[in-house]
C-alpha cells in the first residue's frame, strides 16, 4: 500500500493526504483543491506556488524548474505544483500565474 503525507493548502486550509513522492497534479484531481494546472510539465506557471512549511518533505528543484521560476518568481519558497512531490508534511499556498 502507498505511505501517504498530508499537504495543507494555507489559501482555503485544505488539508489533503496525497502519496507521497507521486505527482501533485493526479493528486489533487479529485480532491477540489484550489491549485490549478495547466500544462502539468512545467511550462505554463498555472501551478504557481509557495512552499510555507516543509520544504524539507519535498523533492530538489530541478534545473528547467528552477530556470522558469528565476523567471516567474523572486521568491525562493516557489515551486511548480505540476513537478513538486511530498515525502512529508508540506504546507503551502497557491498563487498561480
Ligand atoms: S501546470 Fe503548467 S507549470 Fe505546472
Amino acid at each position: 500500500m502507498d505511505k501517504k503525507c498530508v499537504l495543507t493548502i494555507s489559501n482555503n486550509n485544505q488539508a489533503v493526504e496525497v502519496r507521497e513522492n507521486s505527482e501533485l497534479s493526479k493528486e489533487l484531481d479529485a480532491s477540489n483543491s484550489p491549485i490549478l494546472f495547466g500544462c502539468r510539465t512545467g511550462i505554463c506557471g498555472t501551478c504557481l506556488l509557495i512552499v510555507e512549511e516543509g520544504a524539507e518533505n519535498t523533492n530538489d528543484v530541478g534545473e528547467d524548474e528552477l530556470e522558469f521560476l528565476e523567471i516567474v518568481s523572486d521568491d525562493p519558497k516557489a515551486r511548480l505544483g505540476c513537478l513538486l512531490k511530498c515525502s512529508g508534511p508540506v504546507k503551502v499556498k497557491y498563487i498561480g500565474k
